[in-house]
């Protein structure tokens, strides 16, 4: 028994007891890894995911690729309000419409990418990054 729980300790304070930790908290669409810039990032693809998962609390950069998230309501990053998340990528998703208030609890957001979202108007956007609490400006490309 105690060998067991010596043999636990030690793989967890390894970065490969790391990464399998975090991937085991991970959704299944989801890749939740440390990258080898120190970037702890978790990618989600599919298009059968339609909203935005849990993630575990070391991450800090989440990227939302070809998913089905259509319409972002105010609650809609909710999840994203649990971890420190400091960069998001929404890229090639279905998203339509993202509410005004959805940003305004991503309190350590710096850097926000926009990507492929066709469906996605521009005023809206800006509407909801102009009450993003954050004073430094986020990054959008298109
Ligand atoms: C995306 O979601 C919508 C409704 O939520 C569904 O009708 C559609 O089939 C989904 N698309 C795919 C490719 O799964
Ligand atoms: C938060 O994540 C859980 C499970 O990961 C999910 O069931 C729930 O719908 C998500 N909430 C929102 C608001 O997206």
């Amino acid at each position: 028994m105690r060998i067991y729980v010596l043999f636990v300790l030690t793989v967890c304070y390894l970065n490969i007891g790391k990464g399998y930790v975090m991937q085991k908290e991970c959704h299944q669409n989801c890749k939740c890894a440390i990258r080898r810039s120190k970037k702890r990032q978790a990618v989600c693809r599919g298009r059968d995911l339609h909203y935005i998962p849990q993630f575990p609390e070391m991450i800090l950069s989440v990227i939302m690729s070809g998913t089905n998230l259509t319409n972002i309501d105010k609650n809609g990053f909710k999840n994203l309000t649990y971890i420190r998340l400091k960069e998001l990528t929404l890229d090639n998703n279905l998203i339509t419409f993202i509410h005004e208030d959805a940003f305004i609890n991503l309190k350590y957001l710096d850097s926000l990418s926009i990507v492929q979202e066709t469906n996605l108007a521009v005023n809206v956007i800006k509407v909801s990054v102009g009450k993003m609490k954050n004073k430094k400006s986020p990054i959008f490309i298109f």
